[in-house]
């Protein structure tokens, strides 16, 4: 299929999406406090979404059950909203998505509830660090694999394992189009510096790093959604919408 370009007016309508994405997260991010149920953030995420006049892009998703991704502790991504109630010094994973106008956003943030550890605060902020620099490589002229590079190097030199058989992935008109964006050089999907795709204006791409403080390695829960660390050591997430320009990167989801 190819990686899609989108002309300026497409990117403008998904500056929309990712603002209405993020916005959402925003007010998601205010609700978390020790004491709410998980899927208390599912109704307001849905909620909020359709007041912006998006609709949730995750419910029904090859059978995803819920408008919200909620992943604690050592659950790193795809954690389903239930009756589990957030503790005072869990870390919640965020990952939330719209349809608006055609075009989709997504966006993932890590949060504390109530007062985290610091080991856990140093780990949100090495993966929020580790998308940044993931954004920063993503150049016009630039290569897919300087994003997959930026992002292992930033989070591996600071002592923390990179998630491996999980991916990014262009966004458009669908939630996932081409290419897969790896966040390692290492395994299957792993692209070393300065190979893979010419970045181009007008591709517009998910960057999302998965960071863990043990090993890299994955397990997923029997309900076929969960994905935790094989070891479970705590995980975060974090993830922008972004639309590759001639020079620096455009980043669509922040609020
Ligand atoms: N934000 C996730 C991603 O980038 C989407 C969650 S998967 C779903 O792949 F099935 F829950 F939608
Ligand atoms: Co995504």
């Amino acid at each position: 299929m190819g990686i899609i370009i989108k002309s300026d007016g497409e990117i403008e309508v998904m500056r929309e999406a990712g603002r209405i994405t993020a916005e959402v997260l925003k007010r998601l991010v205010s609700h978390v406090k020790p004491g709410i149920r998980t899927e208390e953030l599912d109704v307001i995420a849905e909620k909020e979404a359709r007041g912006l006049g998006a609709v949730p892009s995750f419910k029904g998703y090859r059978g995803y059950p819920a408008s919200l991704c909620v992943s604690v502790n050592d659950e790193i991504v795809h954690g389903i909203p239930d009756k589990r109630i957030l503790q005072n010094g869990d870390i919640v994973s965020l990952d939330f998505g719209v349809i608006y106008k055609g075009f989709q956003g997504d966006v993932a943030r890590t949060v504390a509830v109530g007062k985290a550890s610091l080991s856990a605060c140093k780990l949100m902020e090495v993966t929020e660090e580790a998308l940044k620099a993931g954004i920063a490589a993503a150049c016009g002229g630039c290569r897919l694999g300087d994003i997959s590079a930026a992002v292992e190097e930033y989070a591996e030199s600071r002592g923390y394992t990179v998630v491996r058989e999980y991916t990014g992935h262009g966004i458009g008109r669908n939630m996932h189009e081409d290419p897969q964006i790896p966040n390692t050089t290492k395994s299957v999907f792993g692209l070393m510096r300065g190979t893979g795709p010419v970045l181009r204006r007008g591709m517009t791409l998910a960057i999302e790093p998965m960071v863990n403080i043990g090993s890299w390695e994955t397990k997923v829960d029997d309900n076929g959604w969960t994905v935790r660390t094989r070891d479970g050591s705590l995980s975060a997430h974090f993830e922008d919408t972004i639309a590759i320009t001639d020079g620096k990167p455009e980043v669509l989801t922040s609020a």
